[in-house]
């Protein structure tokens, strides 16, 4: 997301937060989501997956007891982390608010694992036969659609391994922030991990947005001290990824926070 502010700025200025959903969809549906969109997935993700997912890693796509990892991607936009986390071993769903959204990343996914493109996978240790070459080896792939906020976008009430966030913490208004910690940690499995691409942290927090500034914002929201202050989850990692987009080179932050059992 650049600072082509005339028209995402202006989308929301006059609309309650609440309204926001309908504000996202409408820059979907009239066709503006190159305001945002990168056209990959993000290498910054593709390597620490691929560095932190040796066998008893956090970020291995299988529990201890074989179970395949189910990760989420709130506010996926046209879905290409989705894609590439099934296709790193996990069990990948997009959550998006825009029904056009949904579409476009449906489309991608059925194109995309036909013949993934070398973009997907970075350098990093292999796990058995990656890139897979077979469908079984990957996980599943599902879009949803619904407000990230709500409930009944979750089969059953489903919890994540992984949930990662980049471009979604930013778009939405800072009143929201506290109520975007609790779902999170509400959506993690004990143990399971948030993974943050931290973008922008250029931009002063005190500018209006989206996209919003967020210097400092995620471990203050997130660290023991945060949330309810009665330390929900621990970070694990605080590194400058040596590939990320390039918008967000040399400023990007990757943290990764668990949450306690
Ligand atoms: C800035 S875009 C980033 C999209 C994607 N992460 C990317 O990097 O291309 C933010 C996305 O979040 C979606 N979104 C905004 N609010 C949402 C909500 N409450 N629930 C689900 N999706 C939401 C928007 O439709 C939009 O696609």
């Amino acid at each position: 997301m650049s600072f082509r502010k005339g028209v995402l700025i202006s989308e929301f200025e006059d609309r309650s937060v609440q309204d926001h959903g309908s504000g996202w969809s409408n820059l979907w549906d009239t066709g503006k989501s190159d305001l945002w969109d990168r056209g990959k997935p993000s290498p910054a993700l593709i390597d620490i997956i691929e560095n932190y997912s040796r066998s008893e890693d956090i970020l291995h796509p299988f529990t201890p007891d074989g179970r395949r990892k189910k990760a989420l991607v709130p506010g996926c936009g046209r879905g290409y982390e989705v894609v590439m986390l099934s296709l790193h071993g996990f069990d990948a769903y997009g959550l998006e608010v825009s029904a056009t959204a949904v579409a476009e990343a449906k489309a991608y996914a059925t194109k995309e694992l036909t013949a993934p493109q070398a973009y997907n996978f970075g350098h990093g240790p292999k796990i058995g036969d990656w890139p897979p070459t077979h469908s079984a080896d990957r996980g599943v792939v599902e879009f949803l659609q619904g407000d990230f906020f709500a409930t009944d976008w979750s089969h059953n009430d489903m919890k994540f391994d992984l949930v990662y966030d980049y471009t979604f913490l930013c778009a939405l208004h800072p009143t929201r922030r506290a109520a975007w910690a609790e779902r999170m940690m509400s959506l993690l499995n004990p143990r399971g991990v948030l993974v943050c691409l931290e973008f922008p942290m250029y931009k002063d927090p005190s500018l209006p947005g989206p996209p919003w500034g967020v210097k400092g914002v995620y471990w203050d929201l997130l660290s023991s001290r945060g949330i309810t202050g009665s330390g929900e989850c621990t970070r694990l990692l605080y590194i400058q990824p040596q590939r990320t987009h390039e918008i967000g080179m040399g400023t990007d932050m990757i943290s990764v926070y668990a949450r306690n059992e």
